[in-house]
């Protein structure tokens, strides 16, 4: 375990804040972990700590004076291997992409589309990562955690509650549980899924659908949308994508028939929040330091030396500006810290 004062969180958060927590602890198994939580160190702690993952999803407005906590578990192991399929048991620290890229390497499909995404699997859990008509759900198992208290416990899948980047770790028991593995269901027989946007044309434009094939295209999709966090501090989509009611819709739709949608049950559809972004104008424009992204309007990104608040006014602006427009609110995704 390593453990920090006075903490540099730059290197911590895609968005780029150099900002500084009193306390950082890194463990390396759940062990470790237990025996911290069970320490004088953490009780002081107790009222004011995070748990990051690889920060990718997170604004810091300001130095924080609290513990962060950060898991450096990285194992990877077999548990079962069926005929049809596979369960994996993944340490929360294992870099998410590495793990996608391990399962196309051994030919085990259901991770493919997740691509590229960036995190940590414990995060992948928690915020139920989601891309190109696939949710991270769909191929949990059961998720391994400890209580706060030291104990273990085992979530099943349906016991997460999994919605749209939305777990039971994010609601109710917001705080209380750290996720320690991840235990993940791969099929051996590939069921593709490659009708959003244009996926499936880039991956049959290759031939018969293969899983690598696949993770090429959204990963190049991504990469020709998506700023580089390492050149562009950005967390990704900033806001989820809006549900509204269907008549609202339809009244937006008569107004502009393209809009996009994605219809959720009879009386609602989701829309997609940077197109909302784009035309209430603000997409490539800046406020400050912090900017619109002008190939894709979900993402918020830092041009440079932006402070948490700068980021937290322009989306405050956008937010204002939608719901002046159209009466829809959007909201962030991204968590302040
Ligand atoms: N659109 C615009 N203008 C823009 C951006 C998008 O008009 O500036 C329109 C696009 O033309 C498209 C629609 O909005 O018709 C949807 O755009 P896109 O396919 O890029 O997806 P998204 O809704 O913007 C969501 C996820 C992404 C995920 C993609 C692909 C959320 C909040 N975001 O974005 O996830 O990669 O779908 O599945 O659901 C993330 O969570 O950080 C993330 C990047």
């Amino acid at each position: 375990m390593r453990r920090y004062e006075d903490y540099p969180l730059l290197a911590h958060n895609t968005f780029g804040m150099d900002v500084r927590a009193s306390l950082f602890v890194e463990y390396d198994t759940a062990d470790e972990l237990r025996v911290f939580l069970r320490s004088a160190d953490f009780d002081r702690y107790r009222r004011r700590f995070i748990h990051i993952g690889a920060g990718s999803n997170l604004l810091f407005t300001g130095d924080y004076d609290g513990l962060v906590m950060h898991s450096a578990i990285r194992d990877l192991s077999v548990l079962e291997d069926a005929a049809e399929h596979q369960l994996l048991r993944v340490g929360s620290g294992y870099v998410w992409d590495d793990f996608v890229a391990y399962c196309v390497a051994h030919g085990l499909a259901g991770a493919e589309n997740l691509s590229a995404i960036p995190g940590e699997v414990g995060a992948s859990a928690v915020q139920n990562i989601g891309a190109y008509g696939v949710e991270v759900c769909d191929v949990i198992e059961r998720v391994e955690t400890m209580g706060l208290d030291g104990t273990q416990r085992v979530f099943s899948a349906a016991e997460c509650r999994y919605g749209y980047r939305d777990s039971i770790f994010k609601k109710e028991l917001r705080g209380q549980y750290i996720v320690t593995h991840v235990v993940y269901r791969l099929a051996k027989t590939p069921t593709f899924k490659l009708d959003y946007g244009d996926l499936r044309a880039r991956v049959e434009a290759e031939g018969v659908p293969t899983l690598d094939a696949v993770r090429r295209a959204v990963t190049a999709i991504r990469d020709s949308k998506l700023p580089d966090p390492k050149v562009l501090g950005n967390a990704g989509s900033f806001f989820t994508n809006p549900v509204i009611p269907t008549a609202q819709y339809e009244a937006l739709k008569a107004l502009h028939p393209d809009i996009p949608s994605y219809v959720i049950d009879e009386q609602h559809v989701k829309v997609p929040a940077g197109w909302l972004i784009e035309h209430v104008g603000w997409k490539g424009r800046s406020l400050g330091a912090a900017a619109v992204h002008d190939r894709q309007a979900l993402v918020l990104v830092n041009r440079g030396g932006a402070t948490g608040s700068e980021v937290m006014a322009l989306a405050q602006r956008i937010c204002e500006d939608i719901n002046a427009k159209y009466g829809i609110r959007i909201v962030p995704e991204v968590n302040y810290i």
